[in-house]
């Protein structure tokens, strides 16, 4: 494998839209296409990390010499995730659903047998949240994601504080000729605790290889746990 400035350091990636079902036909999802969560496990492993790779339904290529895993729903991505626990860098780049519908059943709802006009939701863990507060062995750098359609540093900073993740990256996902949801291009805002730092439009490999870069410097030294 690839020897680099992240050799000997492990990292969660989380990438994808989780979908939530509803009946065994039927579920709720988002429209992430899970590239900017692939293509930020290929830079880190270009530049040597042990990544795993816990990704929802994507019809993505997914990297070589990652460690894939393929979850569904939001609480099997949280399984997953936990199991690829401990790393030096988790990447919550997921669109996690927020809630899922609150019944279960095997069998397919049948308009016949009464239907459903109402959906009742329940919340789903948080996945980013849950790795920034650990208590013991919390990863020395916890990365969140902030789409956001209107004031997107404001909402971001928001986030942050609230999840108590290190670094954030912000994009804005207003639906238009650019749009990064499902495109192959990203205009981000990274907010670490030095500030915030608006990056041009670029592809999302890029915004991948930039973020990596500023993964392994920070990380960079012996590993300590
Ligand atoms: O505010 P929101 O929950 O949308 O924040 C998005 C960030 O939180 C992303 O980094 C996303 O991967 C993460 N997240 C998560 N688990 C959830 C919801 C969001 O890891 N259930």
């Amino acid at each position: 494998s690839t020897r680099g400035p992240m050799t000997g350091k492990r990292v969660l990636v989380t990438a994808g839209p989780t979908v939530e079902a509803i009946d065994p036909v039927r579920y709720i999802a988002n429209r992430s296409s899970g590239k900017q969560g692939y293509a930020i496990a290929a830079a880190l492993r270009n530049l040597g990390a042990d990544v795993t790779l816990v990704t929802g339904p994507s019809s993505e290529k997914p990297p070589a010499g990652v460690n894939l895993v393929r979850v569904e729903s939001a609480r099997q991505m949280m399984a997953a995730s936990e199991k690829a626990l401990p790393v030096d860098c988790a990447v919550c780049c997921a669109a996690v659903a927020d809630y899922r519908p609150s019944i279960e059943t095997d069998r397919k709802i049948k308009k016949e047998r009464g239907g459903l006009t109402d959906l009742p939701l329940t919340e789903n863990p948080d996945i980013l949240k849950t790795i920034s507060q650990m208590k013991e062995g919390r990863p020395r750098l916890v990365i969140g994601f902030a789409a956001e359609t209107d004031d997107v540093l404001g909402h971001a900073e928001a986030k942050m504080a609230r999840k108590k993740c290190d670094w954030i990256v912000a994009n804005d996902v207003s639906p238009g000729e650019h749009c990064a949801m499902g495109g192959e291009r990203n205009t981000v805002i990274l907010i670490t605790e030095k500030g915030d730092e608006t990056w041009p439009e670029m592809s999302k490999a890029d915004v991948a290889r930039e973020l990596a870069s500023r993964i392994a410097q920070t990380l960079r030294g012996p590993t300590l746990v």
